[in-house]
């Protein structure tokens, strides 16, 4: 009666590098209760709690079926007392009462908008959070001073919380291909991140850029950025230089998670309609880039439906079906964000382009109502202005044919490229069950940059993924099996 009763005896791995964890998986209901508490903990600055939740969220997405009952749990590794319990509670009464107090939390829906927008960590939106800041719209009213990466996030609100279709990722990759190749003939470009893994959506998309002849990527970031933003491809960017050689720390005690590499978090700005396409950038006849426009009129054609897109009917129907679906699984204020973690296969087909009408789109509250939002709504009078970022551009002059995409572009020397293709390609938790692998089983330091044996006191060379497993004494893990 109790398929998966087996489970209990199937020996199970404990650091989910060392697991195949699929994109799709068993038990969704479980890894979104505990998901939420992960968020939660996290915004809560208690990073400790968030990844406990994280790695029993991730035992469980390597499971190889459905868990019925609590029964089968048992000698499974990961799962704390915490966890179990919540555990315990959606198997038994559909919902954990924790994780709904938390989703229905002024607190927690206020700290996921405000996290929400592009530049803005826990600590900024606590702290707006207490002055009585609960959305971007109190936020744009409140006339707080915000940075450049905060006002860009603002602006572009809506769109940088709707996910990144993978033909977008393409069509993105092919303007990243030309800039690159413009600056730097022979560079290589991976796409890396979550598409890496085999997401069919993103809330950015993620570059890695190398050359063959070691030291040619030099300098290169700065020269790609000036190409794109003298074609109008960037709306933002953000560009930190290779710290890596002037540090004193050496690769084997990397100063944090954070690695040196040349690197650009950028918004992108993508045109979304045939026409348009034909001057993506509106300057490219003076740049006389005809065969790269061509390519990307053909390869952008799923996303690039143009006018329909753009009509407000597709719209709406694409967010009834995710507020549709959010609605049925109990989980009305996850949208956006928590969509792209996971449920790829439900919204694979959804909304491809950004909503230029005025329909509730703030993703990070409910949407059980079929009303807009107050924000989202009044556009009259002195309001039209405060308003404007719901729109993501600053006169309300109707449907555009661009949306804001976010981009992070990395640069690795050749010698280095196993590793930062490892280490971009995640997903975080991967990542960091790796780097705790290295150190507490093999006593090995790993970075994006490099692997250090503590025992042989040297650099271990590598110049695939592979190699790099294999000197961790790990089987090799393919990247569609990293979303832990
Ligand atoms: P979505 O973008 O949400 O679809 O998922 P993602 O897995 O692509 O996440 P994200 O773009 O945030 O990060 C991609 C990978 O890059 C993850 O494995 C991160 O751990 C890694 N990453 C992000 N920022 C840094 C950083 O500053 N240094 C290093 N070394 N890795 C980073
Ligand atoms: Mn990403
Ligand atoms: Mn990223």
């Amino acid at each position: 009666e109790k398929p998966g009763l087996e489970l209990a005896v199937v020996s199970v791995p404990s650091y989910a590098c060392q697991r195949h964890t699929p994109l799709l998986h068993h038990n969704i209901t479980l890894t979104d209760a505990l998901s939420i508490l992960a968020d939660n903990a996290e915004l809560g600055e208690n990073e400790g709690r968030g990844v406990a939740f994280r790695r029993a969220a991730a035992l469980l997405k390597s499971l190889p079926q459905e868990v019925r009952g609590a029964e089968q749990l048992r000698g499974l590794p990961c799962l704390g007392e915490h966890s179990l319990r919540v555990i315990k509670e959606v198997l038994e009464d559909g919902v954990s009462h924790e994780v709904e107090t938390t989703t229905h939390s002024e607190q927690f829906k206020a700290m996921k908008a405000l996290t929400g927008i592009f530049g803005v960590g826990a600590k900024t939106a606590d702290r707006w959070f207490r002055e009585g800041i609960h959305t971007p719209s109190d936020l744009q009213r409140s006339g707080h001073t915000l940075n450049r990466a905060q006002r860009a996030g603002l602006q572009y609100y809506d769109e940088l919380n709707l996910p990144v279709t993978k033909s977008e990722a393409v069509a993105i990759g092919q303007i990243v291909e030309s800039a690159v190749h413009a600056v730097l003939p022979g560079a290589e470009i991976t796409l890396i991140g979550g598409f890496r893994r085999g997401k069919q959506t993103g809330h950015d998309v993620d570059f890695l850029i190398t050359h063959p002849d070691e030291g040619r990527e030099e300098g290169l970031m700065p020269k790609v950025v000036s190409w794109l933003e003298a074609q109008g491809f960037l709306l933002y960017q953000k560009t930190t230089g290779n710290s890596y050689l002037e540090s004193k720390e050496g690769p084997a005690r990397p100063a944090s998670n954070m690695d040196r590499f040349e690197r650009c978090f950028s918004i992108f700005r993508l045109s979304t309609d045939n026409e348009g396409r034909e001057n993506q950038t509106g300057r490219e006849n003076q740049t006389g880039r005809e065969n790269q426009t061509g390519r990307e009129i053909q390869t952008g054609r799923e996303i690039q439906t143009g006018r329909e897109i753009q009509t407000g009917r597709e719209i709406q129907t694409g967010r009834e079906i995710q507020t549709g679906r959010e609605i049925q699984t109990g989980r009305e204020i996850q949208t956006g964000r928590e969509i792209q973690k996971g449920r790829e296969i439900q919204t694979g087909d959804g909304p491809q382009t950004y909503s230029p009408t005025l329909t509730n789109t703030d993703p990070h509250t409910h949407s059980d109502s079929p009303h807009p939002l107050p924000q989202t709504l009044v556009v009259v009078g002195d309001h039209a202005q405060k308003v404007s970022w719901v729109l993501g551009h600053s006169q309300c002059s109707g449907p555009r044919s661009w949306r804001a995409v976010r981009v992070d572009l990395v640069v690795s020397p050749y010698s280095q490229f196993a590793f930062a293709l490892l280490g971009w390609t995640g997903s975080k938790l991967f990542e960091r069950e790796l780097r705790r692998w290295a150190v507490h089983e093999k006593a090995m330091t790993l970075s994006s940059h490099a692997l250090y044996d503590r025992k042989r006191t040297q650099y271990l060379r590598a110049s695939s993924e592979e190699e790099i497993f294999a000197h961790l004494g790990l089987e090799y893990i393919p990247p569609c099996d990293r979303n832990a």
